[in-house]
């Protein structure tokens, strides 16, 4: 049996990563001309991928690159064990970064064992020690540390908006301090995908980190690409798809590349080699996803306020001018304070989404359910 070509749930790379180029040249040039930057999109709109990406190209041009992803930080000491890790990842040699680490880092004792495969792996014991700011201070200077003068280092920090989690430690503020005054040989790459809360950290003037860094966004990826793309791979098992099935494809997924990915999976697996893709070949796989996801689609749905289970169902219909008056009486909404409640509960919680002024249900297959729905 051939290999499914299609993948999705982590991010993509080699052939399964198209386009994005231009994005690609623009977070590198950023980085390698010694400028902080950040990047934000919606959900699986593909930013980790594109990050990958831009760190192959940066490695390639001798910089020392470090992805770090805020998601699972739960606490400072939980920051301190995974950054730590993080670092020790692009060590040639363990025994010396733990000396450099000794040296900055005062109240953390390095660990260094082996895993179950042989390999050393790096972490650290904070013998009882509570952790404060200034480790975590200390901590943030090792990559200055780890950077030479002609091989600066850049860090990716994945999930920015979740340093949140960090804020009774003050470390948007601590961070900025370092990267304003200290910080001479490192540079920053901030993504995420909240983007109001991204965008409220970089563009308030309140906040710690106001004007620290270029923005950049990344939208849809071309018609044109998706459509060589998929007909490309299921050419590889003789399965022909017109410019009208992706056209389908693009709309039934709402053109978010994971979907995109994942509904091709899908189709690619129920659909016999040497078969032309017809609408109802589409329509039988997104029923099969439909009904694996369905438990999880109705948890979801019930777990929400009356006021948002009827924004979602107003949503499936489009989402401009949500708050005006026509809106609201049209989907039979609360008033806007309740409704403006609503929406930020959604969007914190990534069920819904913004791009421009349009609000939209982030995950495609759920709009699909709450379409059936009502
Ligand atoms: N440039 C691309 N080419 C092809 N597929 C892509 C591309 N970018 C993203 N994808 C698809 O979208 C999926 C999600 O990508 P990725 O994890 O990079 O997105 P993300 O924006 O970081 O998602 P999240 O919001 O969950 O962090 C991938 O597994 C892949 O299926
Ligand atoms: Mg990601």
């Amino acid at each position: 049996m051939k290999t499914n070509p299609f993948s999705y749930g982590a991010a993509v790379k080699g052939e399964n990563f198209y386009d994005r180029k231009k994005d690609c040249k623009r977070i590198v040039d950023t980085l390698a001309g010694g400028n902080n930057m950040a990047l934000y999109a919606p959900r699986r709109f593909g930013k980790t991928s594109l990050v990958f990406k831009a760190i192959e190209q940066l490695e390639r041009q001798g910089f020392i690159c470090v992805y770090f992803d805020f998601m699972p930080v739960f606490s400072p000491e939980s920051f301190i064990r995974f950054y730590a890790k993080s670092l020790a990842t692009k060590q040639s040699n363990l025994q010396k970064f733990a000396k450099t680490f000794v040296s900055i880092v005062k109240n953390v004792r390095p660990v260094l064992s082996f895993g179950k495969d042989g390999t050393p792996e790096f972490g650290v014991d904070f013998a009882g020690t509570a952790v404060d700011e200034t480790t975590i201070s200390q901590l943030l200077d090792l990559p200055e540390q780890m950077a030479k003068n002609d091989k600066r280092a850049l860090m990716f920090f994945d999930e920015f908006q979740d340093v949140e989690k960090l804020k009774d430690i003050h470390f948007e503020e601590l961070l900025r301090s370092k990267i304003q005054q200290q910080h001479q040989r490192v540079n920053y790459l901030f993504f995420g995908s909240k983007t109001h809360i991204m965008q409220a950290m970089f563009n308030d003037k309140k906040r710690a980190f106001y004007n620290a860094a270029s923005q950049m966004t990344i939208g849809y990826l071309p018609e044109k690409d998706t459509m060589t793309f998929l007909q490309q791979n299921f050419s590889k098992k003789g399965i022909r798809l017109d410019e009208s099935m992706v056209r389908y494809i693009i709309a039934a997924t709402a053109n978010v590349p994971h979907y995109i990915q994942l509904l091709a999976a899908e189709i690619w697996q129920s659909t016999e080699s040497n078969t032309d893709i017809t609408r109802e070949i589409v329509d039988e796989s997104i029923l099969q996803v439909l009904t694996l996801k369905n438990d999880y689609h109705m948890e979801m749905f019930d777990r929400q306020s009356k006021s948002k289970k009827l924004l979602l169902l107003a949503l499936c219909a489009g989402g401009k001018n949500i708050f005006s008056e026509a809106y609201r009486r049209a989907n039979n909404l609360p008033n806007a304070a309740t409704l403006q409640r609503a929406v930020s509960g959604l969007t914190n919680d990534g069920v819904i989404d913004r791009m421009d002024s349009e609000y939209f249900i982030s995950d495609p297959f759920f709009k699909l359910f709450l379409k059936d729905l009502s």
